[in-house]
């Protein structure tokens, strides 16, 4: 199945790699081969500006994992967007579950950073997806509605469904129920949608392969050189 612009794969680092395996991990992705996928690497904050400096001559994009929605003020622990564009950061995710679930993120403070973000000239990788019990319940629709209705639709935006019972689970939603959360999202908003959720070597292929699929937010499996470049070759042979 041909689609009309090539899949994202984005490496999810969450709290992993300071600055000197981030070093490390960028040398060793420059030499490896990707397929033909775009490719981006989300590390911490800390490791942005190694990452960039690493990566600087190649196609590799560079992603933080979440940024504020005003450009500076009294925001303890909070990072703007201007301040990630200052180090040559070229977009970020927001939202992500585990924003959500731990740090209070809420539906209205994620549009706002979005469109912060957006704004500022940064591409934005957002996030939705039902937990488990959502998912039983019959309310994965409602619930991606409502995620869905503080975005709007614009160039630099991405979705990643990331099913919230997939997350690091080594549960991963099989390739028609991720389809059709993705056709769900689609008749929403008209946008490139990438799934996240357990997504391994040994899956990557059959989930790409999915019309409505356009790439992956790899998290656990994105830490290896060789797991990530696998699961970009795989994503790039679909
Ligand atoms: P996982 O994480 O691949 O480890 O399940 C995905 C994500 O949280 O983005």
């Amino acid at each position: 199945m041909t689609k009309d612009h090539r899949s994202l794969i984005a490496g999810n680092w969450k709290m992993y790699k300071g600055p000197s395996e981030a070093a490390a991990f960028c040398a060793e992705l420059r030499e490896a081969d990707l397929g033909d996928v775009d490719v981006v690497v989300c590390p911490p904050y800390a490791s942005l500006e190694t990452a960039v400096r690493s990566l600087a001559d190649t196609e590799i994009g560079v992603f933080a994992q979440n940024c504020h929605w005003e450009r500076e003020g009294a925001y303890t622990g909070e990072v703007s967007a201007p301040m990630l564009q200052e180090l040559g950061v070229y977009g970020t995710i927001i939202g992500h579950s585990e924003r959500r679930q731990y740090f209070g993120e809420t539906d209205e403070s994620v549009g706002r950073r979005v469109a912060a973000a957006l704004a500022a000239g940064l591409h934005v990788i957002a996030c939705v997806g039902e937990t488990e019990a959502q998912r039983e319940a019959g309310e994965t629709e409602d619930v991606l509605r409502r995620q869905l209705a503080v975005l709007e639709a614009d160039d630099n935006l991405l979705i990643a469904y990331e099913p919230v019972w997939a997350i690091g689970t080594g549960k991963t939603a099989t390739p028609e129920t991720a389809q059709e959360a993705h056709a769900f999202i689609k008749s929403l908003l008209d946008l490139p949608v990438l799934y996240g959720g357990s997504v391994k070597p040994e899956n990557a292929a059959e989930l790409a392969a999915q019309p409505d699929i356009d790439g992956a937010l790899v998290g656990g499996a994105s830490l290896d050189v060789e797991s990530f470049g696998t699961i970009c070759r795989a994503a790039s042979d679909s």
